[in-house]
């Protein structure tokens, strides 16, 4: 189709506004007050293409987060939660797709460009597209070389980090590149006490003497709903989670192994950090262990969790 990006090559429909456009529609005016002060709020969920056939994965709690999110920013948004649940079931059967990243967005159209909103609607898009391992494949079995960013993360005194709104995400935009300028694939931002936060798109695990460990949700991180997963799975398993830490910088030296988690992360373990090697200095066996867990959940090769999903009737 045209000039497509390759991201999005095998998707052609858009969903807007209540109705189902063409990619090529789905366009804002350049005056849309979220271009310029980044007033957006969006989520990022997955489809599996599962044993029993493509299921969403933790819908409602990422419908919820989005709802939730939108609250702060005053965003009132005109369709229900089945609405949008409805919308993006028949966006991914009317692309065919099976396997594939949802991005519900949430963001302020054009009427006023003071910094306050005024009048702007309240618009809602949603796109479909199949996106795989976001830090590579390879990410998934060797792990990721990462980077304690010299930006920080931005406290939630300044900033709410239980929302996921689009502005911040310079945040984890400008520690990312860095990272990548500098050789690494992905970035670990400290928050304004130097304690561990997260990575710019997931949250941080460390595993040590057999234990796992994760920040708090007072150390200024997003809520994952893969976060929340993976510690129900490791708590299933009998490990013992310690979710409420704080980690020092020092800590992540001379931890045991460290993973990421997130939507698009999924589990991902980490290698090295300032390139000084984790553990073995590659996949860890809690993480693997609990990153095959995972996969065996996501792909429905296990019964249970079912509530996890929402199948979708191709
Ligand atoms: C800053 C940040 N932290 C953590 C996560 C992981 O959250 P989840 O597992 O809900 O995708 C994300 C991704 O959404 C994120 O953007």
């Amino acid at each position: 189709m045209g000039n497509r990006p390759e991201m999005f090559e095998g998707t052609d429909t858009i969903w807007m506004d209540g109705e189902f456009i063409d990619w090529e529609e789905a366009q804002v005016h350049v005056l849309t007050h979220s271009l310029h002060y980044g007033t957006g709020v969006f989520e990022g969920a997955r489809c599996y293409d599962t044993s029993q056939g493509p299921a969403l994965f933790r819908w409602e709690p990422h419908l919820d987060r989005l709802y939730s999110s939108a609250e702060p920013l005053d965003h009132e948004i005109e369709h229900t939660k089945e609405e949008l649940t409805e919308a993006t079931i028949e966006l991914i059967k009317r692309q065919g797709l099976r396997s594939c990243y949802i991005r519900p967005l949430v963001f302020y159209g054009y009427e006023s460009l003071g910094v306050g909103p005024g009048d702007s609607p309240t618009r809602v898009a949603i796109a479909a597209w199949p996106w795989g391992a976001y830090l590579g494949e390879d990410a998934l079995q060797n792990g990721v070389a990462v980077k304690v960013s010299s930006w920080r993360k931005h406290a939630s005194s300044q900033i709410p980090t239980n929302v996921k709104a689009t502005g911040p995400y310079l945040n984890s935009m400008l520690a990312g590149e860095e990272a990548r300028r500098e050789g690494y694939v992905e970035a670990i931002l400290l928050n304004k006490e130097g304690l561990v936060a997260e990575g710019p798109g997931e949250n941080l695990f460390l595993v040590r003497d057999g234990e796992i460990y994760t920040p708090g949700l007072s150390q200024s991180i997003l809520d994952g709903i893969t976060r929340n997963s993976v510690i129900e799975i490791a708590e299933d398993i009998g490990y013992t989670v310690h979710d409420n830490t704080s980690i020092s910088r020092g800590e992540l030296y001379t931890a045991d192994e460290l993973f990421f988690t997130g939507t698009a992360a999924e589990v991902t373990p980490i290698s090295k950090v300032d390139n000084v090697e984790i553990g073995n200095g590659g996949r860890g066996p809690i993480t693997e262990e609990l990153q095959q867990r995972f996969f065996d959940v996501v792909d429905r090769k296990t019964e249970d969790y079912e509530e996890w999903f929402k199948y979708i009737d191709v």
